[in-house]
């Protein structure tokens, strides 16, 4: 079964990225919000996003139309009933993830209809064994910013078949043309397994008054080449879901390596989460 008809829960920073990037690869694509409230608001975001595409020249103007045309983001969980393909990118809270597996089991009527999470830390089997399909249950997890990131880590369960891991890979290599790798169903896979670690002793040099924000990140960003430095990127990532990815590694592994830093926890419970509140590590207009 060619994927043509993708669902999309949550239209988030990581929703509303990968629902333009299957918008852009030409599948038609419904997005689901928890109301009407949040799906404007991310129907706004992915405007942003293609407008900004279209300026810088990464899309034609008539394309940018025809991706948003082939988009609808809506608050009617039932929307989904038709998709072949669904990717689930509700917030990184694993009672949430469940409860949307048991909902999608429940609606989409396909049979063989692949059931996606983004999820960047939770064990996928948690999420299959919600569903009476496990077999059809995968991990599809993008990077931040969908649109300009090229990986997708592909994780599969014990149970997953090898014909939704096939029809998954495809899809995300041959239409989407993300650059897939594979990893075993542990907490984290492969990148935030790496990732997190480095995060969390980035901002246990700054708690302890080792460094500044500034010379952390700089010292990453021209000695080492990085992008962005690891406060900056936390930022971007958000606090709150390198919390939430921090503490699923640390309950699977039990390393000290994993454990989120008293300031890390302070800051998100202040609401201080990174660039979609303003303020982080660093400030941001908003
Ligand atoms: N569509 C298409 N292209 C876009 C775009 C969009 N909406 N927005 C930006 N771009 C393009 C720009 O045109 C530019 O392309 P060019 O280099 O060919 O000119 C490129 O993307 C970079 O954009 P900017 O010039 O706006 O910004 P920067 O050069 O400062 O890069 C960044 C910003 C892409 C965020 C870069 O700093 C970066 O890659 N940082 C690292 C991000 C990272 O590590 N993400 C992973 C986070 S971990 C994660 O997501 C996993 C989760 O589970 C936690």
């Amino acid at each position: 079964m060619q994927i043509a008809c993708v669902g999309v829960v949550g239209c988030g920073l990581m929703g509303s990225g990968i629902a333009e990037v299957v918008a852009r690869a030409g599948s038609d694509v419904v997005v689901v919000e928890a109301d009407e409230v949040a799906a404007k608001a991310g129907l706004a975001r992915i405007e942003k996003s293609v407008d900004t595409a279209v300026a810088r020249g990464k899309l034609d103007a008539a394309t940018g139309e025809r991706v948003l045309g082939q988009l609808r983001v809506v608050s009617d969980f039932d929307a989904l009933a038709d998709r072949q393909l669904v990717i689930e990118a509700v917030p990184e809270v694993e009672q949430l993830k469940v409860a949307t597996f048991k909902r999608l089991d429940d609606v989409v009527e396909h049979g063989d209809a692949v059931l996606a999470s983004n999820t960047s830390s939770i064990p996928i089997m948690k999420l299959a064994m919600a569903t009476r399909r496990p077999e059809h249950v995968l991990g599809l997890h993008f990077f931040n910013p969908v649109p300009v990131l090229p990986l997708v880590e592909l994780v599969t369960s014990l149970l997953t078949g090898s014909d939704a891991a096939a029809r998954a890979v495809s899809f995300a290599e041959d239409s989407l043309g993300k650059c897939v790798i594979r990893s075993q169903d542990r907490a984290g896979f492969i990148v935030n397994a790496l990732l997190i670690p480095y995060l969390l002793s980035a901002i246990r040099m700054l708690e302890s008054g080792f460094a500044s924000a500034g010379d952390i990140d700089t010292g990453m960003v021209q000695g080492c080449a990085h992008p962005m430095g690891p406060l900056a990127l936390t930022d971007l990532i958000g606090l709150d879901t390198t919390m939430a990815v921090a503490e699923s590694l640390y309950t699977e592994f039990k390393e000290p390596l994993y454990a989120p830093p008293p300031m890390l926890s302070r800051m998100v419970e202040a609401g201080l989460l990174g660039r979609k509140t303003g303020r982080g590590f660093f400030d941001y207009e908003r």
